[in-house]
């Protein structure tokens, strides 16, 4: 590890993208320190892994965060714990609030005070809501459709806000549909309970699930079915290395899409799935969900531009082929 590499605080490390980010700021030097409540977070993959610090602990907790400031040295905050099962925002909005907004708005203040100024922050597409132009553009209105996208979008503006109050510097990123697994097979996606489509399709393949459900056939797409921007979970990782970086050389606050421009339709990523593994995967076609718009893509233009991001892994059969490397080995 390069010595002049400061140390970064990572939040929800021990979940599917926030381990991805913290194996690549391992990879580029960084010195690392995880702070998880593990109520999602797998601590075995932090332990074999990762292996980096595991502070297993709450961000509202702000005696434990005051506490950790005042011994250890952090030049930055990479945020991405927060609860993100949307159906579960819609029945109890209360424990969206509480964790991803008074949990964060605890974190800021507790870095305020240990004079931290620099965060990098997990926002969503759900902040936009049903889109008015495809591709998405990072000034496109946010009108989110419920209290997840809703409790992100306070976030957004409490670090607007901060920005302009205390000086504290962030970039925001807005993904899109996180997908994928670390090349190398030693990471992947491990939600509990599941809900992404691409882990859903192969844990069908597997045999763990007797059917990959379709929601919705008769939207106005080319074939019916929704149609989704998906971002592997490395190309997000190194998007945050660059989004720290750009904060640590004085950077002022921005904020930049996640997205690959182009989407796939459920159907396609069923079929995909198919040609990888190599299997039948049994479809049953449903009732649409509500709230689900029939197309989301976002531009990362601007992180292009900005961050001089470039995707390295824009295709659907990588994404599916690596998650399928990681889903293989951990159900074998
Ligand atoms: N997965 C996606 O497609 C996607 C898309 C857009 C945005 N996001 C955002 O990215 C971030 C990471 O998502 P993920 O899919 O890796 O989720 P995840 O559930 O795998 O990871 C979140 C981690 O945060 C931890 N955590 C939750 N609340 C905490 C708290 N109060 N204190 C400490 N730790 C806490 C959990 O234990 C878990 O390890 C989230 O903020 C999510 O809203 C995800």
């Amino acid at each position: 590890m390069s010595p002049e590499k400061p140390s970064i605080l990572v939040t929800g490390g021990a979940g599917y993208i926030g381990s991805h980010a913290v194996l690549a700021l391992k990879q580029a030097g960084y010195d690392v320190v995880i702070l998880d409540n593990l109520v999602y977070g797998h601590r075995e993959l932090v332990e074999k892994v990762l292996q980096v610090e595991l502070i297993v602990g709450d961000t509202g907790d702000r005696p434990l965060l005051d506490d950790l400031f005042k011994t250890r040295k952090f030049e930055a905050v990479m945020h991405f714990s927060a609860y993100a099962y949307v159906g579960e925002s819609v029945t109890d909005p209360a424990k969206y609030y509480r964790n991803n907004v008074v949990g964060t708005l605890t974190l800021l203040e507790a870095m305020l005070a240990a004079s931290i100024n620099k965060f990098v922050f997990s926002s969503t597409c759900a902040t936009y809501g049903v889109p008015d132009i495809l591709p998405i553009p990072e000034n496109h209105p946010q009108d989110p459709i419920n209290p997840y996208g809703a409790s992100k979008l306070m976030v957004e503006r409490i670090l607007s806000d901060f920005d302009v109050a205390y000086g504290l510097k962030s970039v925001r990123f807005r993904y899109f549909n996180a997908a994928g697994a670390n090349p190398d097979g030693l990471l992947g996606e491990d939600h509990n309970p599941e809900t992404h489509l691409i882990p859903l399709i192969l844990l069908t393949a597997l045999g763990k699930r007797e059917s990959i459900s379709i929601f919705g056939t008769d939207y106005d797409t080319p074939d019916g079915t929704c149609i989704r921007d998906y971002i592997h979970v490395n190309d997000l990782a190194d998007a945050h290395i660059l989004g720290l970086e750009y904060l640590l050389k004085g950077g002022d606050s921005e904020v930049f899409n996640l997205g690959n421009g182009s989407g796939f339709s459920v159907r396609e990523v069923i079929a995909a799935a198919e040609t990888v593994t190599e299997l039948s995967i049994p479809i049953k076609e449903c009732d649409r969900r509500p709230g689900d718009p029939p197309v989301l893509i976002g531009s990362g233009e601007k992180a292009k531009t900005i961050l001089g991001w470039q995707p390295q892994y824009p295709s659907i059969q990588d994404i599916v082929s690596h998650a399928w490397q990681w889903h293989q080995k951990r159900h074998q």
